[in-house]
Order: C-alpha cells, then structure tokens, then sequence
C-alpha cells in the first residue's frame, strides 16, 4: 500500500444521505472504507472487461441429475481447459437437481469460454458466474 492521501469531495446532501443509510445498512464503520470498497470495485469491474485479466471465478450450475452423460461431459470439458481448477464440488439437491460449483483462475476470457461451455450443455437448468481480479493491483 502506498502513502495515504485525504481527499474532499463535494456531494449532493441527499445523494448523500441515501448513501449513508445504505453504508450504515451494509455496517460500514465510516465512509471512507465505503468508498475505498467502492473504488476497488469498479477498478475491477473495469480490470475483467479486458479478456487477458488474470482472475478467479466461482461456475455455479444446477443440473439435471437424469440427464444422460451430462457429469461426464462437464469433467471433459474441465480437463480440456488451460485452466486453474482450485475445487469442484457437487452438492445432491433434490432427488432431480445436482449443484456444481467450480472454483477456478484463469484468464477472463478462457474463463467464460469454459462456463459459457458448461451452460449451454444439455441438462443444465441455471448457471451463472461469478469473476474477480485476484486483487493483487489494488491497495
Ligand atoms: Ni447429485
């Protein structure tokens, strides 16, 4: 981290009055740790449009437990990607619908590759993921 700096920033009094109740909401113990979460968060969201960034991703998919091959064409596809997979893990739902979860770094590109892959498989009812820089750029 490097040296400190104060800032002052001129704001609307109800702008900032709706974002004081919302950082009290959230527990924030005062606004300057807000605003740094909020900086950060949009260096990141600005880091991941780039599909070269290094990050790490959380692949949530809930599927089919029925659907024939449908385990086995996910765990080709996981081995046939240049990716890091920290852990995959399966959670049994109900007597249909299976959850995977699968935890992995990589390039955000190659990333959305692989989950964009995996979502369009036949079976596979919902996915979505969830990508961050591995934050090693921000203080
Ligand atoms: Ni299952």
């Amino acid at each position: 981290m490097g040296k400190i700096e104060r800032v002052g920033v001129s704001l609307d009094e109800e702008l900032l009055g709706r974002f004081d109740a919302l950082i009290g909401k959230q527990g924030y113990a005062n606004r300057s740790e807000a605003i740094r979460d909020l900086i950060r968060a949009r260096l990141d969201q600005q880091q991941l449009e780039k599909s070269s960034t290094e990050a790490v991703a959380a692949i949530l998919l809930v599927y089919d437990h029925h659907s024939t091959n449908l385990t086995s064409k996910l765990n080709h596809l996981q081995h046939n990607h240049l990716l890091q997979i920290i852990v995959s893990t399966h959670v049994h739902l109900d007597h249909y619908n299976c959850l995977e979860v699968i935890i992995l770094k990589g390039k955000v590109g190659e990333i959305q590759k692989l989950a964009d892959q995996m979502i369009s498989l036949k079976g596979v009812k919902l996915g979505r993921t969830n990508l961050m820089t591995t934050g090693k750029d921000l203080a």
